[in-house]
């Protein structure tokens, strides 16, 4: 992994930093060339569970693309990157693990989509949020105007992206934005305790609710519960399933095998 994004692994969780902290963690070429990597190895590897996505520093999450590089770009070369981020950020979001973006500080245009992609977000209580791009004569462009809404509902969301407004932490928790508020120093270790609890489920069940939870929203009720059936009976003839009936029994920990 290159020195843009530093990936760490503690048992079944990855941490992976955005790691430009002078430069407030903008996204780069080489920034989203790195997540790519990481996107491609955890698609397939069973032994990472969870995600969590942080940045380094005390001030930014991410402040989105970096500005300097889009100003040496044609309009060619600013679709193609779109196109590979918004790529990028929909394979992310559906991984087979939970992802928890935990925002240590400003999440702006694509630090705030970002935080959109994962299933979780953690803000500490200095964190801002916002889609900025109106004010840059362009729209959210990496799923900030479909997220957003689909989150928090078009009134809110047409009020952060037509006024290009910022939110603080407790604001972006009232509106449903963010699942928790923290202090600062408490963001990822409260993610790591929200992982942790995760690992203790079984893998093919909490994988599942993911997948049933995300397809789900995109299709009518009578499709998302067919999608609800074939995610219950991929749990239902797991080993797992019995296992946990049986540890149930035993009254002891089961020991879920992801099988
Ligand atoms: N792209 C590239 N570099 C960025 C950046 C971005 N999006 N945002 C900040 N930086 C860099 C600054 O250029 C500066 O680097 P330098 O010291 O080499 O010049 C460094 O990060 C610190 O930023 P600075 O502006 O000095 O900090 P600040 O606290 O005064 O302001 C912001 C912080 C985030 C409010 C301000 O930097 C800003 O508005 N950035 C643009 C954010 C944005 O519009 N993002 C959406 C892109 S679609």
């Amino acid at each position: 992994m290159g020195s843009s994004v530093e990936v760490v692994r503690q048992k079944s969780i990855v941490v992976a930093t955005l790691n430009r902290p002078d430069k407030l963690n903008a996204l780069n070429k080489e920034a989203y060339e790195d997540l790519e990597r990481l996107v491609d190895v955890l698609e397939t590897d069973a032994s990472a569970r969870v995600l969590i996505v942080t940045g380094s520093g005390e001030k930014a999450f991410c402040v989105g693309a970096d500005l300097k590089e889009r100003n040496s770009m044609n309009e060619k070369d600013i679709l193609v990157r779109l196109e590979f981020v918004r790529r990028l950020y929909l394979r992310l979001e559906n991984l087979p693990m939970p992802v928890i973006a935990a925002v240590n500080g400003m999440a702006l245009g694509g630090g705030t989509e970002l935080a959109l992609a994962c299933d979780l977000r953690i803000a500490a209580d200095s964190a801002v949020f916002g889609l900025p791009e109106v004010d840059l004569a362009i729209i959210p462009g990496t799923g900030g105007t479909q997220r957003l809404p689909r989150l928090v509902g078009p009134a809110k969301a047409l009020e952060m992206i037509l006024m290009a407004k910022r939110i603080q932490a407790y604001e972006a928790l009232r509106i449903g934005m963010v699942n928790l508020v923290v202090p600062l120093g408490r963001v990822v270790p409260n993610a790591m305790e929200w992982a942790e609890k995760m690992l203790q489920a079984g893998p093919i069940a909490v994988k599942q609710a993911k997948a049933a939870v995300k397809q789900g929203l995109e299709q009518d009720l009578e499709e998302g519960l067919r999608t609800e059936l074939k995610s219950y009976k991929a749990c239902l003839y797991s080993k797992d399933r019995l296992e946990g009936l049986k540890a149930f029994k035993e009254k002891r920990k089961p020991d879920y095998r992801g099988e």
